[in-house]
Formats: C-alpha cells, structure tokens, sequence
C-alpha cells in the first residue's frame, strides 16, 4: 500500500492507562506531536508521557490542540466528556465495555446500539469514529510494523462519514497497523467483546473474514434478533 502522511499531525488521548500510554508512544514514534490527558492534574503523568515523547496537559488543552481525540477511558465513564469542548471535532473511541473496569452495566451492553452510538449520542455533535479498540495493548505494543511488511496486523475502524474513516486509516498505518474499514459506526458492535473480532491480532485478510462471519455467529444472532431481524448497514468499500 502507498504511503500517504497522516492529516492528523497532533493527537490528542483522553486516559493515560494501559491503553493510552502505548497509544501515545506508537504515535509519538510516527512523529506525531501527542498530548495525553486524564481526569486528575496532569503533573501526575507528566514524566512518564515525557518519556515516551508525550506531553501531558490539562482535558481542555488536549482537545483544543488536537486534530484528532482518541478516547482511552474507561466506557462506564463517557458521560464525563465534555460534549461543547469535543462539539465539531473527530473523535475515535477505542472503549469498551469492561466489566471488571466498569461494573455490571446492561446499558453498555444492549445489543440493539453499539456503544460508540451511545458515545455519539452523548458526543452529539462530535463525529465519532470506532477504532483503536479491539486489539489488546500488549499486542498493539508488539505488533506494530513498517507498511508492507509481511507480518502486519489489522485494526479495524468503522464510522459514517468516508472523509473521517480516510483519517483514522491513515493513523492507524502510520501507527503500524493496517486498516479495515468495518463499515458505520453501528457497525462497531463487530469489534466490541462478545465478537470474534474483539481481541483480534491478525492480518488484514483474516480480520475480513472475522467481519464478514458475523452475521452467523453466536453474537451476531443475538443482535439480529434484537434489532428485529436484520443487522446494520455497512459501507459499499470492505477496506480501505
Ligand atoms: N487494556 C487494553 O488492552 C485495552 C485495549 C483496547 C481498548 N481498551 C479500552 O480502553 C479504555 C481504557 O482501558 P485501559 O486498560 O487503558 O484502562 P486503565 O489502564 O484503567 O486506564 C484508564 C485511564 O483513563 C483515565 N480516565 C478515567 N476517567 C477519565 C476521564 N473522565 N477523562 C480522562 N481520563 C480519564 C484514568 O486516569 P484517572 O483515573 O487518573 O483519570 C486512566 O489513565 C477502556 O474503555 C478499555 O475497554 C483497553
């Protein structure tokens, strides 16, 4: 695949946990400028993100320098976003339901919404792209590679605006991965745990596969059956 550079030349990381932190230092490595904050003073996390070529800044700052906004927070959380601050801007939500992180929560996993439609919802005018996500961070810390390289992993992204899902592709090769385009955001529910995808360290191809054996598998049913008998929409492209 040709290399294009990354519109996104500053991102911004709302957590700074297992997640966020190699987020941040894969894209500090790509060279982009990375602002990473969380919920406490960002002093606290100061040295750490120095170290692995971050900077640590206030919620505020982060948001307003940033091209792009990933959020790496706990899900049981996302009502705390400040929904006028993130208002216009791309935000790619690498959450998901955890229940050990976030407790017994049937409103994070109803199978008729995905949670990055329910982040959207609060992110009303945000546009809010699912990625970064499925792949546990030990693996997104292992398995970065150059483009063309031929052990190269997929990250799979969906979203409903083509302009915004080209972005976050870009990001995600510069970051080391390949991307899948999985289709709209209500599509995400592919990538979210209970899905073959959601913990996925494969190539391109296979996570396709993974994608298209939704639909008859065990979680896929569940969700058809939930939303009245059919699945979602998907874009017309499979990839990027
Ligand atoms: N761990 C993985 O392998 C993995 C992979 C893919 C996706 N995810 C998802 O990524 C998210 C984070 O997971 P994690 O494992 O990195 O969790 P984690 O290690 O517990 O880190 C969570 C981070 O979020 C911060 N935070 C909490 N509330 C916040 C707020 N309102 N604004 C900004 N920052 C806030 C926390 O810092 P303070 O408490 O100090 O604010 C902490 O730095 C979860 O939704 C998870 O499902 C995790």
């Amino acid at each position: 695949m040709e290399r294009h550079a990354p519109a996104i030349r500053t991102l911004g990381i709302l957590g700074a946990g297992r997640l966020g932190t190699v987020l941040a230092r894969l894209a500090a490595d790509a060279g982009l400028r990375v602002l990473v904050a969380t919920s406490r003073d960002a002093t606290l996390i100061a040295r750490p993100m120095a170290a692995i070529g971050a900077e640590a800044a206030a919620p505020a700052s982060v948001i307003a320098e940033s091209d792009a906004i990933v959020l790496a927070l706990p899900l049981g959380r996302y009502r705390e976003l400040p929904a006028d601050a993130l208002a216009g801007r791309l935000v790619i939500d690498a959450m998901n339901y955890w229940w050990g992180a976030d407790g017994a929560r049937p409103d994070l996993d109803d199978p008729r919404t995905s949670t990055s439609e329910l982040v959207q919802q609060h992110l009303a005018r945000s546009r809010v792209v699912k990625g970064l996500g499925h792949m546990g961070y030990q693996d997104l810390e292992d398995e970065a590679h150059p483009a063309g390289s031929p052990d190269r992993k997929a990250i799979a992204i969906a979203g409903d605006a083509a302009e915004d899902l080209a972005v976050v592709a870009a990001l995600v090769d510069a970051l080391g991965f390949d991307p899948v385009i999985a289709g709209l955001l209500a599509s995400g529910i592919m990538l979210e745990p209970g899905a073959e995808a959601f913990g996925a360290d494969v190539d391109a191809d296979e996570l396709r596969a993974m994608l298209d054996r939704f639909p008859t598998s065990q979680r896929g049913i569940v969700v058809a059956r939930a939303r009245g008998g059919h699945l979602f929409e998907t874009t017309a492209d499979n990839d990027s």
